[in-house]
């Protein structure tokens, strides 16, 4: 992975890049095909290619001819903030959706096994359906809620009695050797490819407005989506990533120290916001835009509204507030 990075830096900064046979591998996981040594790559070939009638024939179209999920401004000049929403993909309604079919496409096997703490569980439950894989998932136990849905899917899935989803990791190596794969979000390099991607659709959108972000504000989970915002948009435009950590519990974030692959790669600021500042800036959201935002969306909105820098602000916000409505009830 680190000795993709300087190819991909070139590729970002020029838009162009001939590959060799020192990099074809890295841009065979970006493309999702095999590059071949001197192939010609462009960026205008990982731009979305939406149907304008949103018409499929296919339900996987939903999600690869959906894109782009779309981008809002969320706030004026002299902080300009824009928000790409990614309760906007059709399966886990969750910038998941991208994360998992990476990693599905990155592996060979028709039998998948995962631990998530929801988003995953529910893509790659999706997934394995549209794409004739069996998928078993592990969940901490507080990624309870997403049961009901892995039912409905008909997903064999195991709660367990940990509170984090790394700790959940041990119980896959049965199923590992039994033949099984591990997609493994947490250390596959697809993840950190596939946001590459997401960054280039951001920046098709934002270019559409002549627009630079100067920050990017992004949760960490596995690391993946700010990672590589933060890598693309600082390589490009100079831009500097915000990594948003919860000081207590934000569901889907995790603290760096906690060990996370890609943030150690990008030069990164890294922020602690509560759970209860978290529910300040759904609120916020909410009242002012209508936005039904999930938690860590609200803990990225929450980090913009109290920095005081001038320039524009490119956050991400994962998914939406209705898989949280239990844990908002008891607040
Ligand atoms: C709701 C939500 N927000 C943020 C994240 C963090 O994303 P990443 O794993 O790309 O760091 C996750 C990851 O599970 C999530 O489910």
């Amino acid at each position: 992975m680190l000795e993709c990075l300087p190819h991909l830096e070139k590729f970002i900064r020029e838009g162009r890049y001939v590959a060799d046979g020192a990099s074809a591998s890295c841009f065979s996981a970006l493309f999702l095909r095999e590059v071949k040594a001197g192939e010609t790559l462009r960026v205008e070939d990982l731009y979305p290619q939406p149907d304008a009638r949103r018409v499929y024939d296919r339900p996987l179209d939903l999600l690869l001819g959906g894109w782009p999920t779309p981008l809002l401004k969320v706030g004026e000049a002299p902080r300009e903030a824009w928000a790409k929403l990614e309760w906007y993909n059709p399966f886990s309604r969750s910038i998941k959706d991208r994360t998992t079919y990476a990693l599905v496409r990155s592996v060979e096997g028709d039998r998948l096994v995962e631990v998530s703490s929801g988003n995953v569980a529910i893509a790659l439950g999706v997934l394995g359906i549209l794409l004739g894989k069996k998928v078993k998932i592990y969940l901490p136990s507080a990624a309870k809620y997403v049961e009901p849905v892995l039912d409905v899917l008909g997903v064999e899935h195991e709660v367990l009695d940990v509170t984090m989803t790394i700790e959940a990791l041990e119980h896959i190596k049965g199923d590992v050797a039994k033949g099984a794969v591990h997609t493994n979000q947490f250390e596959n390099d697809a993840n950190f490819f596939m946001h590459i991607r997401t960054a280039v659709e951001i920046d098709w959108q934002l270019s559409s407005r002549g627009i630079k972000p100067s920050y990017v504000i992004a949760g960490a989970g596995t690391s993946g989506h700010s990672a590589a915002l933060g890598f693309y948009f600082g390589a490009k435009y100079g831009a500097r990533l915000v990594a948003v950590q919860p000081s207590d519990w934000i569901p889907g974030l995790r603290r760096t120290e906690s060990g996370m692959k890609w943030i150690k790669y990008v030069p990164a600021e890294v922020v602690d916001v509560s759970f209860e500042q978290a529910l300040e800036g759904i609120k916020t959201l909410a009242r002012r835009y209508g936005l039904l935002a999930g938690l860590s969306s609200g803990a990225v909105y929450f980090e913009y509204l109290r920095r005081r820098s001038e320039g524009v602000y490119l956050m991400v916000f994962p998914d939406d507030i209705y898989k949280y409505l239990d844990l908002l009830k008891y607040k």
